[in-house]
């Protein structure tokens, strides 16, 4: 099973020659993912030849192969992580029940869906980030975008796959949808709003990455508990995957972190406070990389769903997306009849309330993931330690800038301070990134292609890809 088949079309370890229904299903949308990819995907390079790893097996040992890759011939498979021998549900009400094979019956709509959510935010991205090749920083970065970029697409074949093969006529149409709707369309928009919203510069790629493709890891880790064992081993697969998307955006903000220290330090400026000092030297400044991180962490939160959730509860109730880490946790696995505490916006201010557990298990999701990103903050804040530059960065408070979910109705400052919408309005600009910021973002936004170069804004890795030396052509760009 875990033998992976490279001969065919697909490259698979899924026994799809065994399967014929399917196997002509997927080579139906075979050609029209291809389009989709040529048409909304990167622009330009597409004739390029690019170094991109190809995941070519499933043990945590040696999945990955690196080579030159034209990125349209990319050999997008269907892996799943190897079958656990006698898996049980881990939680919700058939804990201790074997895992399925099959979709149950009562759970099928709950189930398409999760799917379908899933499988559209990994086209968006690609979507999102179509015009950055042609700004990129350098040819590492390029290749990092790539990287990221094809690996979505084979995400959204694994959603496909789980569509064509378990869900008949209505998992086909799914698929085909999937491709329809666009990043930013006015009449058929990606599901989740922060899906919509541009991805114009670097500094927004690495943000995205950063914190978005963390959201993601934080679903895929839910969704690897499910009960429906084809969804808990694919989505288990894309984690390994994830990683790499992580890292490129965590060492990105880093990078620009860095470069930026290093400005400040050969001009002589004392005052890291001083926006136009750095500017005037092509660096991004610190409070404005503060403003993209108040800006696309909090749009980032809105992602989790409502805090108090009862499609969440019923995911969970259904044993279909379990909770973070899920057997890790000390308790019943049940939760019907335990609280969870939860942070709402009560007489004025931010207080925190226990409610059913089982409501709160996206509140409880949300602070996993807050969690991580402080972890994410104290590497950033570490190259502050290191260069001696008296400056920290900070996560706003959850309640900061929020269309979703208990804090949706009020306004707070990046202390979690609830404010009038008076000063909301008054004030907005000092804590997110206003045109004239964006547009100085864009302004530093110039490709360079010269191996081993980096733009002036951003400061060399330490390593290279697959222990490439710093003067790797990572993109073949004039091919
Ligand atoms: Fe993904
Ligand atoms: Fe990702």
């Amino acid at each position: 099973m875990t033998q992976v088949d490279y001969s065919s079309l697909i490259p698979n370890n899924v026994d799809l020659s065994s399967d014929l229904r399917l196997k002509r299903a997927l080579e139906a949308w075979y050609p029209k993912y291809v389009e989709w990819w040529k048409t909304m995907g990167p622009v330009g390079f597409q004739d390029s030849e690019v170094y991109l790893r190809t995941a070519i097996g499933v043990d945590s040992e040696g999945w990955a192969k690196f080579g030159f890759v034209k990125m349209p011939e990319y050999r997008w498979g269907i892996l799943l992580s190897p079958q656990e021998e006698d898996r049980r549900i881990g939680f919700g009400q058939h804990l201790g029940e074997p895992v399925w094979q099959e979709v149950p019956g009562e759970y099928r709509a709950m189930l398409r869906r999760l799917i379908v959510i899933q499988g559209d935010t990994e086209p968006a991205s690609v979507e999102q980030q179509r015009f950055l090749g042609q700004t990129a920083p350098s040819l590492y970065d390029m290749r990092n975008l790539f990287q990221v970029n094809v690996e979505e697409g084979r995400h959204l074949w694994a959603m496909v796959y789980l569509l064509q093969k378990y869900f008949g006529r209505d998992g086909r149409e799914e698929a085909e949808d999937l491709l329809k709707r666009t990043s930013g369309s006015a009449d058929k928009p990606r599901i989740l709003g922060a899906f919509n919203e541009a991805t114009p510069d670097w500094l927004s790629f690495f943000m995205f990455t950063t914190f978005t493709d963390r959201d993601g890891k934080m679903q895929l880790e839910s969704l690897a508990q499910s009960g429906f064992d084809p969804l808990a081993r694919t989505t288990r697969f894309m984690l390994t995957e994830e990683g790499h998307h992580m890292f490129v955006g965590r060492t990105g903000v880093e990078r620009v972190i860095q470069r930026t220290c290093q400005i400040l330090k050969e001009n002589g400026i004392s005052d890291p406070h001083d926006i136009q000092k750095v500017r005037s030297h092509g660096g991004i400044d610190l409070p404005t990389i503060q403003k993209k991180i108040n800006f696309h962490y909090s749009v980032t939160l809105d992602l989790f769903g409502a805090e108090i959730s009862t499609n969440a509860a019923n995911s969970f109730n259904a044993s279909l997306k379990g909770r973070f880490r899920e057997l890790k946790i000390d308790d019943d696995h049940r939760l019907e009849s335990s609280t969870y505490p939860v942070a709402r916006p009560i007489d004025g201010r931010v207080q925190i309330e226990d409610m059913p557990a089982l409501s709160a298990i996206n509140a409880r999701l949300c602070d996993d993931y807050i969690a991580d990103c402080e972890n994410v903050l104290k590497r950033w804040n570490h190259v502050f330690a290191t260069t001696g530059i008296d400056f920290a960065l900070t996560l706003p408070h959850r309640a900061f800038h929020r269309a979703v979910g208990e804090f949706a109705g009020v306004e707070a400052n990046p202390q979690g301070e609830l404010i009038s919408e008076t000063e909301w309005n008054d004030r907005q600009t000092e804590w997110l990134p206003d045109d004239s910021d964006l547009q100085f973002i864009l302004s530093l936004m110039q490709q360079t292609t010269e191996p081993g170069k980096y733009a002036n804004w951003i400061a060399a890795p330490r390593a290279g890809i697959n222990g490439q030396p710093g003067d790797f052509e990572y993109v073949k760009v004039a091919a």
